[in-house]
């Protein structure tokens, strides 16, 4: 028997713990579930351990790597949901662009998109199954390994973030030069952001083939848009995946939810919550009162700690999220943080996070 054929999308151990999966779904739970965005990273020792030395997007192309990855906080905390290790800059890969992993720098594009000529240096047709196959490989994998404990969330990056990635070439403070497409080549930042969001959609949906239970849209630099350009650039491409996979999957009598994270959207927050997303991810910066309000109960929502306030000692921590969880009810909630974790927090606090998520809401719901 060959490799592949051990890790086939099917036979799926039995879910055992769906409380991610029914909250997504407005449904009621024992608990508010509780995951972490980067809870597979560096704060993790034996993260670091299984990672050093080797190239950061080496690891990504390895299935039995990323499976590895995905399941360490799993043995640690009681998470209500993984999310596969990969990355968002696997999609301008595929398309053609070189990136790499800069220790102490983060990702580099050597030869980033400078004017609209550069278009042409982009795959036209991207076989998504042959380039991204490893991520669904992954997928496959860990679905197995993971025991049916709890889902496995797929992501990809939205198109406006990836083009600004590839535009600035890596990390920046005013992202000028990914803007500056937007308001000097309208119809050309309209055109990469087709392609991107034709490759995503397939993206999405062989994760979901390969096994993916539930799948985030990170729009990581909505908040450097204005209300005007995000209308314009972002929340329509982000509407038109939700759309054509909801329509894709349905097709063929699937349905998984699907969380829309537009970071420091504030802005957007009416919106995305009538965007086919059935739920809204949300930063720090936005109360858990008022984000209910705005979204008016039609969708799940999920955050929003900040990250930071795992810097504070646990009996702290116990109160902020019990000031969190009142704000948001119990109902329709899935408890996060309002970005991912830094290398430098202290595991045990992430440990008490999670408890106090569980512990307060199993108290609420039981008085309810
Ligand atoms: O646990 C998880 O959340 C799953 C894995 C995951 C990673 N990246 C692994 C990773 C996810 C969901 C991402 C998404 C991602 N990657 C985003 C969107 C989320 C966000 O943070 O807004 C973005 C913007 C990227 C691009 C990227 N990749 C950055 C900015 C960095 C940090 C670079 C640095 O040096 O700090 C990465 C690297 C990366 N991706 C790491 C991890 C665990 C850390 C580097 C390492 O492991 O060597």
């Amino acid at each position: 028997m060959s490799k592949d054929t051990l890790i086939l999308p099917k036979d799926f151990p039995q879910l055992q713990n769906d409380t991610f999966l029914r909250a997504a779904r407005g449904e009621e739970t024992e608990h508010v579930p509780v995951w972490c965005m980067r809870q597979a990273g560096r704060y993790l020792p034996e993260f670091r351990e299984s990672r050093a030395g080797k190239d950061f997007f080496e690891t990504c192309r390895s299935p039995e790597a990323c499976c590895e990855l995905t399941l360490q906080p799993l043995r640690r905390f009681p998470f209500d949901a993984a999310i596969i290790f990969s990355d968002i800059l696997v999609v301008p890969q595929a398309m053609g662009m070189d990136v790499q992993m800069v220790p102490g720098k983060g990702p580099t594009f050597p030869e980033p998109l400078k004017e609209p000529e550069d278009l042409q240096r982009l795959r036209v047709k991207v076989d998504v199954a042959k380039e991204l196959g490893y991520v669904f490989k992954a997928i496959t994998l860990t679905r197995h390994k993971i025991e049916g404990k709890v889902p496995l969330i797929g992501f990809t990056g939205a198109p406006w973030t990836l083009m600004s990635y590839m535009i600035e070439g890596g990390g920046s403070n005013t992202h000028s030069k990914a803007k500056r497409w937007l308001y000097r080549h309208p119809e050309a930042s309209h055109m990469l952001l087709r392609m991107l969001t034709d490759v995503i959609v397939e993206y999405l949906l062989g994760q979901v083939a390969a096994g993916a239970q539930a799948l985030q849209v990170f729009e990581s630099h909505a908040g450097i848009l204005g209300p005007v350009e995000f209308k314009e650039f972002s929340l329509p491409y982000l509407r038109d995946i939700a759309r054509r996979v909801k329509d894709k999957l349905k097709e063929a009598g699937q349905d998984v939810p699907m969380i829309a994270f537009a970071k420091d959207a504030h802005y957007g927050l009416e919106d995305l919550s009538q965007s086919h997303y059935e739920v809204v991810g949300l930063d720090w910066t936005i109360d858990p009162r008022s984000a209910r309000e705005r979204t008016g109960g039609k969708v799940s929502l999920q955050g929003n700690m900040d990250p930071c306030a795992l810097y504070a000692p646990k009996e702290r921590i116990s109160d902020i999220v019990k000031k969190m969880l009142e704000g948001f009810g119990t109902r329709g909630y899935i408890a996060n943080l309002g970005h991912g974790l830094y290398p430098d927090m202290d595991p045990e606090n992430v440990g008490a996070f999670v408890e106090a998520v569980h512990q307060h809401s199993k108290q609420m719901i039981k008085q309810m």
